[in-house]
């Protein structure tokens, strides 16, 4: 593989295409507007400036690697030579479902087609297409420069060969991959996300507040972040929308939202991207000020 494509360059996209041309592939990174383009790009040339401090990376590094990423806003035009498509885009079931079947009519017949989903069903993503053999969940974790995992998820119909390629190219990013099957939530957020709903149920019975509760876990467990920081860090919209899909699909009240969280997302508090959901955020500072709950 050679050519890759990736769908979105928001969070997620910019760090998928900044890892893939950090280790030489040619990245086409596609999105809707020039506006989103150079905001992606340039989230990659500062993370990319971040590895240069580091001594990850040199300067030379840093430029040939800006200089493999070409962006585009046509999907036909970002994706006509793709060996791998990886689709990053908004976590919209319907909207991922038209992107695929637009991804099936324009990409070579031999390309994969991957989805970075956190949570929805990469076999329903896969019929929209008239090669489920080749399709594939390939799902990073956020900061993506930095986090280890890729888990690879296996779609109904995906053929064992394609699931081996993609095992092999995340080794070849310097990442590990797991590969699991697709039954909601995956394994990441089948798992976090119950964790993330009952720190924030523990908040709303008053058990704790938002420091205590982030303290318990990140001094008592070793987790590098609290629940309730990383469910800022993740975006509340995405927890309540990955909470629903395991309700959904497991038809059991544990994974009912708390309607704290159901709260918070209708009034608009969604974290991090908004400047305040458990904590309040300081644009361009690190300083995160937890808040108070009645
Ligand atoms: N690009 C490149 N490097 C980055 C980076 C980025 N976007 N973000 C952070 N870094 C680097 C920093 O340069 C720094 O490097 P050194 O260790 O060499 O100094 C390192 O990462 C740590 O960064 P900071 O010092 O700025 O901050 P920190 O020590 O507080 O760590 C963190 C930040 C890495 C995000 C850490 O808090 C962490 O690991 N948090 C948990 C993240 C997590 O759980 N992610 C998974 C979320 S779930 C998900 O993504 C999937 C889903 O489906 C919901």
């Amino acid at each position: 593989m050679r050519h890759i494509s990736v769908i979105g360059s928001g969070t997620m996209g910019n760090g998928i295409a900044h890892v893939f041309a950090q280790q030489g592939f040619d990245v086409a990174l596609v999105d809707i507007s020039e506006e989103a383009l150079r905001k992606g790009v340039s989230t990659i040339a500062k993370n990319l400036d971040r590895q240069v401090l580091k001594s990850i990376l040199t300067e030379s590094d840093k430029l040939a690697t800006l200089a493999r990423i070409r962006t585009a806003t046509s999907l036909e035009e970002g994706v006509r030579d793709a060996d791998l498509v990886v689709e990053a885009a908004t976590e919209n079931s319907d909207l991922k479902l038209r992107i695929f079947g637009q991804l099936d009519d324009a990409c070579p017949p031999q390309c994969i087609l991957a989805s970075n989903t956190s949570s929805i069903s990469i076999t329903r993503i896969a019929a929209a297409t008239g090669r489920p053999d080749k399709v594939i969940g390939m799902h990073f974790m956020n900061p993506v420069p930095v986090m280890k995992l890729v888990e690879v998820i296996n779609g109904y119909a995906t053929a064992s060969d394609v699931t081996e390629r993609i095992v092999e190219l995340s080794r070849h990013l310097g990442k590990t991959p797991c590969v699991v099957q697709d039954y909601p939530g995956f394994v990441a957020n089948r798992i976090l996300m119950p964790m993330i709903n009952e720190a924030i149920r523990t908040l709303h019975e008053g058990v704790a507040d938002v420091a205590a509760i982030d303290t318990v876990m990140k001094l008592g467990m070793s987790h590098p972040m609290g629940p309730l920081q990383l469910a800022d860090f993740i975006g509340l919209d995405v927890c309540l929308a990955i909470l629903q899909v395991l309700q959904e699909g497991f038809g059991q009240p544990a994974y009912a939202p708390c309607p704290l969280l159901v709260n918070m997302v209708r009034a608009g508090r969604l974290g991090v991207k908004s400047g305040e959901g458990f904590y309040r955020y300081v644009p361009g500072s690190k300083e995160a000020t937890p808040v108070e709950f009645r």
